[in-house]
């Protein structure tokens, strides 16, 4: 892993294709990882979403071949060593490579025709399976790469609508589109209030001197989490098509305020479903009044509706462990933290915390402490600056 400034301009990442490769590569590409700070498992039941990118992501080097053939290389999988594709099929072996080629196969579907193709090297500085995102910035910088190199006329959210059909349909994870989205579209000093039915988006600055955005990672993947959150997502559309079988046409379950889905709630007869509904909806709402607390400087509010999405997404959406919930139960309780609570899809991963700037550096030294002594893991941390989307360097 390369130091931060190595590969915020891409020199590090160069410097490694030669040594792979024997000669230089023509570009280089950065997407970022990203957080979310309210809004979570909203995106595929057309609700808001509230994330922002990250300074952390993973850089690429890449130069077009004379042939169809893609090799690939990371330095964070060194040991797969360099990955030779033909780009004749598409086959899954489980490997990092299954996210490029997937993205490569979507362009392809999306009728956009690569004359060769590439070698490619990545180098990262995202935490693997934290739930920052390094999928979608594999996706969404792979999409920039493609753009780059064969100057194809996509816009970063088409870039973003790609990388979510290679996830979902290569992949095999049914997920929304916040992540790709926030890869491709963040902007630096700003979070980014996405409305995932119609895609509109609006920047809501993040005012640094007034708060620190603070990610402790659990060090928790749980393997089955693909397959859980897809069981979410099902639930949630069981739930939805229980309401519209009354006759009346539901777009989504988001697009119900929480007092329509009171009218309505007992038209879902099963009763874990209609939880999943009940977060979802009520998720929506909260992340409403959570843009509108931080427009009016109102923090306090915004940690409140954090803690409140936590506890929802522990009891009624099920998608939280004892070490997420101990850590954000924990940052309630210290002194300067704003709110917190876990980010993304969850089954570990990490948590978001807003912290008083001149209160970091205790926080981080007493919460991993207590971490350290509850589950013996040595918690890591940082503190991310919202930063600009996927971009050639
Ligand atoms: C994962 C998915 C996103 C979103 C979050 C939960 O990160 O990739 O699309 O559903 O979980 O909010």
């Amino acid at each position: 892993m390369q130091n931060d400034n190595l590969l915020r301009d891409g020199s590090g990442v160069a410097m490694l294709f030669s040594e792979i490769f024997g000669y230089s590569p023509t570009l280089c590409c950065f997407a970022p990882g990203r957080i979310n700070l309210i809004g979570e498992h909203t995106d595929y039941n057309g609700g808001r979403v509230f994330p922002c990118a990250i300074h952390l992501g993973i850089t690429a080097a890449a130069a077009p071949r004379c042939d169809g053939t893609w090799r690939f290389y990371s330095r964070n999988f060194q040991s797969d060593g360099v990955i030779v594709w033909d780009s004749t099929s598409w086959k899954s072996d489980g490997r990092w490579t299954d996210y490029p080629k997937g993205v490569i196969c979507t362009f392809i579907a999306f009728g956009y025709s690569l004359p060769c193709g590439a070698d490619v090297v990545f180098d990262g500085n995202l935490p693997d399976g934290a739930g920052l995102s390094s999928s979608a910035a594999l996706e969404v910088l792979t999409g920039t790469l493609l753009k780059e190199l064969f100057a194809i006329p996509v816009t970063p959210q088409q870039i973003a609508v790609m990388g979510q059909f290679a996830e979902n349909r290569f992949i095999g994870v049914n997920c929304g589109i916040m992540d790709q989205f926030a890869s491709a579209m963040g902007r630096r000093h700003h979070a980014l209030m996405l409305d995932t039915h119609t895609l509109a988006c609006e920047y809501a600055p993040i005012d640094s001197s007034m708060v620190s955005v603070v990610i402790i990672n659990s060090g928790v993947k749980h393997s089955l989490a693909s397959s859980a959150y897809n069981d979410r997502r099902r639930e949630c559309e069981s739930a939805l098509a229980a309401l519209c079988e009354s006759g009346e046409k539901i777009p989504s379950l988001c697009s119900l305020t929480p007092e329509a889905f009171e009218q309505r709630r007992q038209a879902i007869p099963d009763e874990i479903c209609r939880r999943r509904a009940h977060h979802a909806v009520y998720e929506n709402s909260r992340t409403l009044q959570a843009a509108r607390a931080l427009r009016e400087g109102d923090i306090e509010t915004f940690g409140q509706l954090m803690k409140d999405s936590h506890l929802s997404l522990r009891d009624d959406y099920e998608v939280s462990c004892e070490e997420l919930d101990f850590l954000a139960e924990t940052a309630w309780k210290t002194e300067g933290v704003f709110g917190a609570r876990m980010t993304g899809g969850g089954f570990g991963g990490c948590t978001v915390n807003l912290v008083r700037p001149e209160a970091v550096t205790e926080f981080i030294a007493q919460i991993t402490a207590a971490y350290e002594a509850r589950f013996g893991i040595r918690a890591d941390s940082y503190v991310v600056t919202p930063s600009d989307g996927a971009r050639r360097l």
